[in-house]
């Protein structure tokens, strides 16, 4: 199935499925089709569904987003905590009476959670209304799937996780006008012990440099002014290839494509952020900035206990680096709460580090037990009651932080991308080349250009005055 480098012929099989679907889906149905594709996750889950949008449109699909409108609909799962895999199996219980009424119903789920052996078991005998269950590697196959479901196949259920080459040229469909996502590598290798990911996605595997420029030259003819590049930690892109260009090459080589445009890109590992990278951003005027750095713990001993390979003064010397270089950057940040072991002197060190660094914002999680990581089989003895209460110590903390910031944005003037429509009748939103996002009274036309914006409070949102566009 795969050629000498992989990735031409594997989506050319499944284009070859594609028509042949697309030739009889209306007479299946008896009408052209509709499809519902249901995401829960990260972006890469995000950027994974707009292929499975691009394909299903191949196949002679509209798309919905109203369930009892799909003929065909399929949940893109997350598996990195346990509150998101249970609201997926809330959301697939539905699918039965979806069925009852509409009974040419095909159905299916994928990505991270049906990557695992458990949950396609738990599939197989609980839920038997789902037809096609799929892991991560394969999800180019939705093609052959469907047709192999429509043409009486039994249920199927395929997890092979080969780690092998990157499947290019799969159609997409994109949610945004604007805004984009652009892959550049996929999987990770490092297995922090808390972590799910590298279980259910494999190891790292880097796009070619050519893929990536080609693919944002297109979406920057296309109109998109906001580019994401997304990766579990870009900052090792290219380390697995011999090209020799590693991410910080990679975004000078975007930076100097012609055009008006953002590039921003997500996450960055501490651990593999280096001088270089930081320069590179303040080079680079289309690189936004922004770091997205999660630092997970700022006690040195919880670090170590997750393999994070930095600790809180290696941590706490990337920051000063960072800010020194890039003094206007906005920087945010995960969080764990609660890992197992975690004393409260250990999480007032996270506490002190937020204080010390001044995040933008924040994205805190408690910690959760994953399925087969190491972390899961150490010892635990906080309660949830009590992981609970540091954790609303923690959103206290970062709310007072994020009071202060205000401060810092009200009476400037920025050059945002205005990239929507407010729920504030006639007001535009708009989003700087860091995080901030405001909103202000400006005429339609002015969508998808960049425009200077001057913020002069905050109303649970910055609002600002168009200064010019
Ligand atoms: N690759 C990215 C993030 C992947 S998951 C990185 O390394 O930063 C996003 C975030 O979910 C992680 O940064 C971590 O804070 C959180 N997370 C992952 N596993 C978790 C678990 N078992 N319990 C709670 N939070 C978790
Ligand atoms: Fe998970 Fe760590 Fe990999 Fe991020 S770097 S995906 S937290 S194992
Ligand atoms: Fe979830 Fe998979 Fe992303 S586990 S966070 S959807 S890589």
């Amino acid at each position: 199935m795969f050629n000498a480098n992989g990735t031409e012929s594997a989506f050319a099989e499944q284009s070859v499925y594609a028509s042949r679907v697309a030739s009889k889906v209306n007479d299946y149905y008896g009408y052209k089709p509709k499809a519902c594709v249901v995401t829960f996750g990260c972006q890469q889950n995000v950027s994974d569904s707009e292929k499975l949008k691009g394909m299903l449109v191949s196949m002679g699909y509209s798309l919905t987003e109203i369930w009892e409108q799909a003929d065909f609909i399929i949940f893109n799962t997350c598996a990195v905590r346990g509150h998101a895999e249970d609201r997926v199996y809330g959301n697939i219980g539905k699918v039965k009476a979806l069925k009852k009424n509409k009974p040419n119903l095909i159905s299916a789920v994928c990505g991270c959670m049906a990557q695992q052996e458990t949950v396609a078991e738990k599939i197989k005998k609980s839920y038997p209304y789902i037809d096609i269950v799929f892991g991560t590697q394969v999800f180019h196959r939705l093609p052959e799937f469907i047709y192999k479901r429509m043409n009486g196949s039994k249920r199927i259920f395929e997890r092979t996780l080969d780690n092998k080459d990157i499947v290019e040229d799969i159609p997409v469909s994109r949610d945004g006008e604007f805004k984009g996502w652009l892959p550049i590598m996929y999987g990770c290798n490092n297995f922090c012990t808390y972590c799910i990911v590298p279980y259910v996605r494999g190891r790292e595997r880097s796009r070619e440099p050519q893929k990536i420029i080609d693919e944002a030259k297109q979406m920057i003819a296309d109109g998109y002014k906001d580019i994401t590049l997304l990766g579990q930690n870009v900052n090792s892109y290219g380390k697995d290839a011999e090209h020799g260009i590693n991410f910080a090459k990679l975004l000078r080589m975007l930076n100097d494509l012609d055009g008006d445009f953002v590039i921003r890109f997500m996450t960055s590992h501490p651990k593999d952020c280096t001088i270089e990278l930081l320069d590179t951003i303040k080079e680079c005027k289309k690189i936004s900035r922004h770091l997205h750095l999660p630092f997970q713990s700022g006690s040195s001993r919880i670090l170590k206990l997750m393999n994070r390979y930095y600790d809180r003064e290696k941590y706490l010397e990337l920051i000063k680096n960072v800010k020194e270089r890039i003094p206007d950057v906005s920087l945010t940040s995960d969080i764990i709460v609660g890992f197992p072991g975690e004393t409260y002197e250990d999480f007032k060190e996270t506490l002190s580090l937020v204080k010390e660094v001044e995040f933008s914002s924040l994205f805190t999680f408690i910690y959760s037990p994953r399925n087969n990581t190491p972390a899961a089989l150490m010892a635990d003895p906080v309660s949830r009651e009590e992981k609970g209460k540091w954790f609303d110590e923690l959103l206290k903390l970062q709310e007072e932080i994020a009071e202060k910031n205000k401060e810092k944005y009200i009476g400037k003037t920025f050059r945002v991308l205005c990239d929507g429509k407010s729920d504030n009748d006639g007001f535009l939103t708009g989003h700087t080349n860091g995080t901030v996002s405001v909103e202000f009274k400006a005429d339609e036309s002015i969508l998808g250009k960049f425009v200077d914006v001057k913020i002069n409070s905050y109303e649970n949102a910055y609002i600002g005055t168009l200064i010019k566009n």
